[in-house]
This record gives C-alpha cells, structure tokens and sequence, in this order.
C-alpha cells in the first residue's frame, strides 16, 4: 500500500461520467496519494457538455471546487459519436439528483492543458488516467508527439479478452468509440496499464457492498448508491450477476493499492478497420508474435480489497 505522507503522484483525469467515473473522481479526490493536477471532459457515454457538467457536479459534491476542469473534443478523431444513455441514463449520471454546478469551466481546450502540463512538468512525473474514449489523449499525442516519452503512465479503463466486449461481441465502450485514438496511444511508447473487462467483470457492486457504502450515512454515499442502483440495473440484466461491474474506480485503485491487481505486460493492438471487430483490442496474452510488448493487461484483482479501498475513501468525504 502507498505511505500516504510520501509526495503524492500527479495525475491528470481524461473521463466521461457515467456513474463509474464519478466514483473513480470522488476515489481520486479523497486520495492524499495523489494530486489531481485537472480534470479533462471527454465524448462518451454521453456528449461533451454533459460530460464537463457531470464532472463540476462531482467536484462540487467533494467539496472541491478548486479543482481545473476542461473540455476536450466533442467527438472521436474519426466517425461519429457513439453514446450510452441506454446504461447511464439521458445525464449521463440518473440515480443521483445533484445541483447544477457553479464552479467553471476552464476556458483552455483540454487536449491543450494535456500537452501544456506535460512540457511543464519534470519528465516522468505525470500520469494520465483516461476512463472514456481515449480521444483527448490521442488528439493530443497527435498534435505533439514529444508528449509520449514524458508521460509517466498511462493507466486506462477499456479493453477486454476473455470476456470479449460490451458494444459488439469484440470490442469495450472506451476503445469502440475512438479505435483511431486507442490505436495512437497504443503505438505511442508511452508505458500502458489496462483495466480491461476481464478485470472489471469481477468487481461486482453486490448487495452487501451496496450496504457498506450506504451505511456511511453521508451525501456523498447517499449519491454513489443512487448512481450504484441505477447504473446496475443493465449489466444485472444483461450478465445475470448480482450488482454489475464497476468500471472506471480500477484505475485510480491501481495507484493506490496496485498490489490488487495482477496481469502480464504483452502486445496489445487495435482493430481500427473491420466492420464486424473494429475497436477490439487484440492482447497477445499467450505470447504468440513477436509484436513489441506495449502494455500491462489486467486479468485479476482483490474485489473485497477494492471495495474495502473504495468504502473508506468515500467515508473521507463529508461534503
Ligand atoms: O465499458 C465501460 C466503460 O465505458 C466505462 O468507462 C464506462 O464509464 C463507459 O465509459
Ligand atoms: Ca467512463
């Protein structure tokens, strides 16, 4: 576990809230092993303006209006926006009725904060944290490419192998939505660790964790039960599991408390042109190319310890 009095790790956070991400920033933000150096609004499980808004909400919610908020692209590089209403609700975050945020957004683009932050800071001091379509990190790759040798991590939630997709049989929401953005960060160089499916599918918001994090009593845990019991209704149905996964808070663990999570580093690309698998993301688990191995895949996790993480966290945060 991290000293939580060591100099904490910067992080830039690349989301599109959805009640997943939302627990992932309230992780963050009630997390002393990390500085939140801004947060970035990407295009995904619902547009970008309700996306920018659901992040000031959460902030607000944390009792961090301090926090720097920035929009990024409204679409994916390439194609049209694909979005999730249908899991997350028309907000983007239904479950929880939260007061229209006063704090504001920033005025600079959000890819243009992702490279300016990192050409300011030391190189290898930055991680970014994208739990959306990578399109912002992509764009910004793109734009500069001197960027890639001065991230520190990149730590997404997208992907999956064993456990196929959940847009199409192949391919994860995140990766679906922007191939052409995933296959850049892929490519990149930049040092890669993936909170795929195969992870996700195993932290399961069931009754009694639901009950936890309930029984802290606060507005903050009165709003991520509302989220929870909202946002699980479509993956209980759809799985047949008791509650349904929890996304996008893997990632901001992972920073906390890597040592709940295991995998292997090995090649991972992306179908960026087939119909029938475009945004699969190929992972060669068992080792057979000789493709360059560009990223740690995620396979197992300790889902008692995650909640346990995310319960007293949360606790943290008396708004
Ligand atoms: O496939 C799950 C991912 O898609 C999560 O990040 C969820 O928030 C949506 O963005
Ligand atoms: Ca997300």
């Amino acid at each position: 576990m991290k000293d939580e009095t060591a100099m904490p790790r910067k992080i830039i956070i690349d989301t599109d809230p959805g009640q997943d991400d939302a627990l992932a920033i309230l992780l963050a933000l009630a997390s002393p092993e990390l500085q939140v150096l801004g947060i970035v609004a990407a295009a995904g499980n619902v547009p970008l303006a309700l996306t920018g808004k659901n992040i000031r909400k959460v902030c607000e919610l944390a009792g961090r209006p301090d926090i720097k908020v920035f929009a990024g692209c409204e679409g994916p590089m390439q194609g049209s926006l694909f979005t999730a209403e249908y899991v997350h609700g028309a907000s983007g975050m239904d479950g929880a009725d939260l007061p229209e945020p006063t704090m504001p957004i920033e005025t600079k683009h959000g890819v243009d904060f992702i490279i300016e932050t990192l050409m300011r800071e030391e190189a290898g001091s930055v991680t970014i944290c994208t739990l959306g379509p990578m399109t912002n990190l992509g764009t910004a790759l793109q734009k500069a490419p001197e960027i890639a040798s001065r991230i520190s991590q990149v730590v997404l939630m997208g992907g999956g192998l064993f456990e196929g997709g959940n847009v199409t049989p192949a391919a994860e929401f995140n990766i679906f939505v922007d191939p052409m953005a995933a296959e850049i960060v892929f490519a990149s160089g930049a040092p890669i660790v993936m909170m795929p499916l195969d992870v996700t599918h195993q932290v399961l918001t069931t009754k009694a964790r639901v009950a936890a994090i309930k029984a802290l009593a606060t507005p903050v845990s009165e709003a991520v039960v509302g989220w929870l019991e909202f946002f699980e209704r479509f993956d209980e149905a759809k799985y047949g599991t008791e509650g349904g996964p929890l996304h996008d808070p893997n990632v901001i663990a992972y920073l906390i408390r890597p040592e709940l999570y295991s995998g292997r580093l090995c090649n991972v690309e992306i179908e960026t042109q087939s119909a029938l698998t475009k945004g699969m993301t190929v992972a060669d688990w068992w080792g057979v190319t000789d493709r360059q191995k560009n990223a740690t895949f995620m396979r197992d996790v300790d889902a008692d310890g995650f909640y346990a993480l995310l319960t007293e966290r949360l606790a943290r945060l008396q708004a």
